[in-house]
């Protein structure tokens, strides 16, 4: 039997390596991320904004960090990605999340990175967002899907 007070249950859970600089590489996670949200049924709005999610936080630690890890967890009412850097770490986090602030390398910006709407775009297309910087440790940006009420 499951209370009511115990956490959500955990559907699936999946953990991504992301390498710094690899721009072989970006965008692989957000794929797979997608391909396992399409396996479960999730519904098209879900796969869809957590793919935004998931491959602008990827490009972020590929563009401008030492690398790390992403999580997916999918649990009965939420989609979680969790994505964990080791640094160098964002000093100003609400200046990196207005809209248009960038510090994308001219190598970045002549591929088409650096618009500077990342940030804002994980948070719209998210129901929860945080952010967790140390300089000199790394970033930690959670954020989350609901996938609604479930009706009893
Ligand atoms: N994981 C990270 N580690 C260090 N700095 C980051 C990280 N993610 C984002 N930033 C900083 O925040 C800025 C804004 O990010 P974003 O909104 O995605 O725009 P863009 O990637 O186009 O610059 C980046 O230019 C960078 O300075
Ligand atoms: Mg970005």
């Amino acid at each position: 039997m499951t209370s009511p007070q115990a956490p959500p249950a955990l559907r699936l859970r999946r953990i991504y390596e992301v390498a710094p600089r690899d721009l072989d590489r970006a965008g692989t996670v957000s794929t797979e991320v997608r391909r396992e949200l399409l396996a479960l049924g999730m519904s098209p709005d879900v796969v869809r904004r957590a793919s935004v999610v998931c491959f602008e936080g990827e490009m972020n630690m590929v563009l401008y960090s030492e690398g790390g890890r992403i999580i997916l967890l999918v649990k009965e009412d939420r989609v979680e990605l969790l994505f964990s850097d080791r640094g160098p770490g964002i000093a100003d986090v609400d200046l990196a999340s207005q809209p248009g602030y960038s510090t994308a390398p001219d190598w970045a910006r002549e591929l088409g990175f650096g618009a500077g709407l990342g940030i804002t775009n994980m948070e719209q297309n998210s129901d929860l967002f945080k952010i967790r910087s140390r300089v000199g440790k790394g970033t930690v940006v959670r954020a989350t899907i609901l996938l609604g009420v479930p009706f009893f």
